[in-house]
């Protein structure tokens, strides 16, 4: 039975499909002049136009013309959900001062903590979700499909709190999936500045208990000026405990063993390695964790890029995502992290366009995202360019023509005053 939403996607002049199975397409699965069957939200049947099978001929049909499709961007690390922003400490690092001495003067994540905390105050949830609802709007227009957001600028119970709920309230209000982390030790907030071991127990005993049941993972920001290897290590295990699966933030700032430690504890993935070197490469190799790096914060932070190749080259999963953020990378295009990846990281463009779908769905275990064929969300960019490759090679525009999130066209172009857009014209 044909239901309302399902569809046929006709003249796909690219198709990206990250299907292992295609292994002779490359390591993107391109099919070219293909179509797409969607049923139910899922993928039914992808695949060479010339060998649609009958079953999908009376489907209503999209024309792609020509267009490339793309499973939607998983975009598996951000910190969406804040209050305010900090255009002042842009400048001021654009001047030379550091990320580090701002933190340490109370600025950075502190100063976006008070912000969060005081709007949580005087509005609930409610002002969280109103703030961040423009920068989730903005990134599914960008062909984004599934977000991670983590929270992380309350360091106490009640504004932790706040910031879950609003991460959900988000997946509710907007057609994209999102996936909350409990980063409760992201600093150690001013008021326990003179007793650190006394915050750890805090989130040990106080927010993991009350907080697991609204995130999926735990993460801790593991680096100089943040928590040691040791405290952690303490924070990642006590996660388990309440079923949180560890990520983390790791080898940012400085080498600190922080990478080693996600292997040991069993983390999904190690996020940013800026500093790694080839030991702790083939630690997470070895692992199964996946490297999620972050080129727009490094580029953000005029700070040398992660050593993409090493890792990749190593047989590590690689990820890339955007990590959104007022302080280090204000950035909601997944499209940009892709052309930075390709321009600065040293990844191939098909290696930016895997680590934005395939990678980004390996690092939040979703195994039906980030692919296209029978069984995988209908979850799918296209194009208003013939190749995926257009992404790295025009950065800075908003490639998207369409979006479809379940099999249901989200976002489509305005209609320019009759003016049909159906063509790609080339
Ligand atoms: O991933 N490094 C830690 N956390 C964020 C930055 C947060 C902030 O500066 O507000 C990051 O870069
Ligand atoms: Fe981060």
């Amino acid at each position: 039975m044909i239901e309302p939403s399902d569809l046929i996607l006709r003249g796909v002049g690219e198709l990206v499909t990250n299907d292992p199975d295609r292994v002779e397409a490359g390591l993107l699965g391109i099919v070219n002049d293909a179509a797409v069957a969607i049923c139910g939200g899922e993928v039914a049947w992808a695949g060479s136009l010339k060998e649609l099978p009958d079953e999908f001929f009376e489907l209503p049909d999209l024309d792609c013309g020509g267009r490339a499709v793309l499973p939607g961007f998983v975009d598996s690390h951000t910190h969406l959900v804040f209050a305010g922003e900090r255009g002042d400490e842009f400048g001021r690092r654009l001047a030379g001062e550091t990320y580090e001495s701002i933190l340490e003067s109370g600025g950075g994540i502190q100063a976006t903590v008070r912000a969060t905390r005081r709007a949580v105050q005087e509005r609930a949830a409610v002002g969280l979700v109103e703030s961040a609802r423009p920068r989730v709007e903005r990134m599914l227009a960008h062909g984004t499909t599934t977000v991670e957001i983590k929270s992380g600028y309350g360091l106490d119970v009640p504004t932790e709190l706040r910031m879950l709920e609003a991460a959900a309230a988000l997946g509710k209000l907007i057609p994209i999936d999102t996936v909350a982390t409990l980063l409760g030790a992201h600093v150690v907030p001013p008021e326990f500045a003179e007793d650190r071991a006394g915050y750890v127990r805090l989130v040990e005993e106080e927010m993991l208990p009350l907080l697991a049941p609204l995130a999926r993972y735990c993460d801790v920001f593991c680096d100089r000026g943040a928590f040691t290897v040791a405290e952690a290590r303490r924070i990642l295990e006590a996660g388990k405990r309440y079923g949180l699966k560890p990520r983390v933030h790791a080898e940012q700032l400085a080498a600190t063993g922080a990478a080693l430690l996600a292997t040991e504890v069993g983390a999904v993935s190690a996020d940013h390695l800026d500093h790694i070197d080839a030991e702790g490469a083939a630690a997470l190799a070895a692992a199964g964790t996946v490297a999620t790096l972050l080129p727009a914060a490094s580029f953000s932070m005029r700070t040398p890029q992660a050593p993409a190749r090493l890792l990749w080259d190593a047989g590590v999963t690689v990820a890339v995502a955007t990590d959104c953020n007022p302080g280090t990378a204000y950035v909601e295009s997944m499209q940009f992290v892709i052309a930075v990846a390709a321009l600065e990281m040293g990844l191939s463009p098909a290696e930016a366009v895997w680590a934005a779908t395939r990678g980004g769905a390996n690092a939040l275990e979703e195994p039906a995202k980030g692919w296209i064929g029978p069984g995988a969300a209908a979850d799918l960019v296209i194009l208003d360019a013939p190749s995926y490759v257009h992404i790295p090679y025009r950065p800075g525009a908003n490639l998207v023509w369409k979006v479809i999130k379940d099999g249901v066209v989200v976002v489509a172009p305005p209609d320019r005053r009759g003016v049909s857009t159906t063509r790609l014209v080339p």
